[in-house]
């Protein structure tokens, strides 16, 4: 049965851990899909893993929907969600409903998920809430502020640990459906995790989070440059050279085609 946001509201309660993972491709997110991920998220970190940015600020909304498309046209099961990328909700609370409203025609998935928190975040989790469109607030590390805040782990004084809890529940008070907990210290999302009635998926916050997201090219070994609190489970960079390399052999020595 497809994963549904109702659903992982019933798995907090149950205390079943939520998977989720990032997926850029129909191909992908096939594989991710049949492997039982929970949440497939369009992360905007896709502007790094796919396009080759150096950060996540130069992807477009018509990229996000052009990949948001091709993901959900590979999954059957899994919840998909899609970031809204930089400056395209920031500016009003109209130019946030416009960006989340396309992505929810045109491509398919069940929800956005939007960076940061007061005031202005807050506010537009409420108004997108309001129009029926399902947001997912990210807090703690935002890479869309990466020119502001750098990729350092955030809530570490008591001051920024009260501010993003505060974030927490308000986020979770103006609708939001779930929150993405990044690179904070595990003691604060544990805090947030006990707090909020919504689901929280952890990347970098510890393991008291209700789920956990990795960036599938760090899982994978694809990446060329990984943050410290991501794990690789195979290193697919040494497997797909190794095969390359066999194929460009065999061409060679006209063992290919047989
Ligand atoms: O864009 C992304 O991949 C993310 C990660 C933090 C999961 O938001």
């Amino acid at each position: 049965m497809a994963v549904t946001i109702q659903q992982l509201s019933k798995w907090k309660k149950e205390n079943r851990s939520i998977v989720a993972l990032t997926a850029w491709d129909y191909s992908l997110a096939h594989v991710l899909d049949e492997a039982g991920t929970d949440i497939i998220l369009v992360g905007d970190s896709l502007a790094m893993v796919a396009l080759g940015h150096s950060t996540t600020l130069p992807v477009t909304l018509d990229q996000m929907i052009y990949h948001a498309a091709a993901v959900c046209r590979g999954v059957k099961r899994a919840l998909v969600l899609c970031d809204l990328p930089f400056l395209t909700y920031q500016e009003s609370i109209s130019q946030a409903i416009h960006s989340a409203g396309r992505i929810l025609k045109e491509t398919g998935v069940s929800g956005v998920k939007v960076e940061g928190g007061y005031p202005r975040m807050v506010e537009t989790v409420a108004e997108l809430t309001a129009m029926g469109i399902p947001t997912m607030g990210h807090i703690g590390l935002t890479p869309q502020s990466v020119r502001l805040l750098g990729y350092k782990q955030q809530g570490k004084t008591v001051y920024e640990a009260n501010r993003i809890l505060a974030e927490a529940i308000a986020l979770a008070d103006a609708g939001a459906f779930a929150l993405l907990l990044e690179h904070i210290p595990q003691d604060l999302a544990a805090t947030i995790t006990a707090k909020v009635p919504i689901p929280t998926i952890g990347i970098g916050a510890g393991v008291h989070c209700n789920g956990q997201v990795l960036v599938t090219a760090d899982l994978l070994g694809l990446s060329l440059k990984q943050p410290p609190f991501a794990k690789s489970y195979v290193n697919l960079r040494e497997i797909i050279t190794h095969a390359v390399t066999e194929f460009a052999q065999e061409i060679k020595e006209n063992k290919f085609p047989g």
